[in-house]
């Protein structure tokens, strides 16, 4: 069955505000060079990235989720203690469990509401926000903290120049509350193909290959990627999923203000944009700055992107992500 989106889920919430938290040290191109095989120049033509953030010793997912959710309660001028639920996509969580969430919870001081982790890797926050817009469309919750966190420099393999190059840490967040009418949450599709799974994956650590000293030694506890293959599918799904939210939405292209896609690769971001047929400048990229931040990746590009006035009150904007699983969503907001 195709998922659908009801005349009820149409509208139910709005976003009230965003943040982010991007941690201080930064890995360049020049860093990597020193370690791997690798050049500023290959690292830039095939990803088009510069930058990438990594947290401090002893720094979890958590406390930049905490963080960002914190600058997103002050954007929206709400109290943290009025939500009613905090949903956290992430693929790198703080432990195994508890969820990532009921740490944030703890940092934040926020005991008694539900709170729980997504696992649909770089999709996560595009799930947890078509989740959080159901949940406010039922009637359940009215407001409810969608965060997309991650610290993939701990599950990076630094002894892997296909991989070590993308990843990057960040958080981004996002406040949904009842919607006013004609602003709001205007579409959201998500979907995925579990036969895809071992495409990208972090196989060790958990119930299939428990660690163990050869899975430590194998380094098995680490993300693993058929880059190429992950590439081809991403410019499909993405494509098929930004054009089915917008055909939800029932908007034209021409009234999109706002392309953010998941910050993988700019090559991937290019490949989209022309088959979507959108022009550049409507296309949000930061993918230079951070690299590949997963779930965090749309949050924070749409944290930067009001902040820097490029979408403001009306703007209408789509989101649109593609992750592990294979996992993929896209959201359209009119701010
Ligand atoms: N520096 C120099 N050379 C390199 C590097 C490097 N860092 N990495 C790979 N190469 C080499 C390869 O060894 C290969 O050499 P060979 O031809 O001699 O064998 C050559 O470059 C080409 O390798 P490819 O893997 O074919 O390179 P490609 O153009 O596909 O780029 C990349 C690789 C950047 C990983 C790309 O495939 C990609 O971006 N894939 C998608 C990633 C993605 O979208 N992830 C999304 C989800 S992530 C998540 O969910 C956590």
């Amino acid at each position: 069955m195709s998922p659908t989106f009801s005349d009820k889920a149409r509208g139910a919430s709005r976003i009230l505000g965003t943040g982010r938290c991007v941690p201080e040290e930064v890995i360049t191109n020049e860093d990597l060079e020193k370690i791997i095989d690798t050049t500023d120049e290959w690292i830039t033509t095939r990803t088009g990235m510069k930058r990438r953030h990594k947290v401090a010793e002893g720094e979890a997912t958590s406390d930049l989720a905490a963080v960002a959710l914190r600058r997103a309660g002050e954007d929206a001028g709400i109290e943290l203690t009025d939500l009613d639920a905090i949903i956290v996509g992430t693929a790198s969580p703080d432990m195994p469990f508890p969820s990532t969430a009921c740490f944030v919870q703890q940092h934040l001081n926020l005991p008694g509401i539900p709170v729980f982790d997504i696992s649909a890797a770089c999709s996560g926050f595009i799930y947890g926000s078509t989740l959080a817009n159901s949940l406010i469309a039922a009637g359940q919750f009215e407001m409810v903290a969608v965060i997309g966190a991650e610290t993939l420099t701990r599950i990076t393999n630094y002894q892997d120049r296909s991989t070590c190059v993308l990843f990057g840490d960040a958080a981004g967040a996002a406040i949904f509350g009842p919607s006013d009418g004609e602003r709001g949450v205007i579409a959201a599709y998500i979907g995925a193909d579990g036969n895809l799974s071992h495409l990208l994956n972090m196989p060790g650590g958990g119930s299939r290959e428990p660690a163990t000293h050869e899975t430590v030694d194998a380094r098995r506890h680490f993300i693993h990627m058929e880059g190429s293959e992950v590439f081809k599918s991403a410019v499909r799904a993405m494509e098929s999923s930004a054009k089915r939210a917008i055909e939800i939405a029932g908007i034209r292209l021409e009234e999109v203000d706002l392309l953010i896609p998941h910050q993988a690769n700019v090559r991937i971001i290019k490949a989209l944009t022309s088959r979507i047929n959108i022009p550049p400048e409507k296309v949000y990229i930061n993918v230079q700055e951070y690299g590949n931040t997963s779930a965090a990746s749309i949050p924070i590009a749409f944290d930067e992107a009001r902040e820097l006035g490029i979408v403001s009150e009306g703007s209408v904007i789509v989101m649109v992500a593609f992750g592990g699983g294979f996992t993929w969503g896209s959201l359209v907001v009119r701010l």
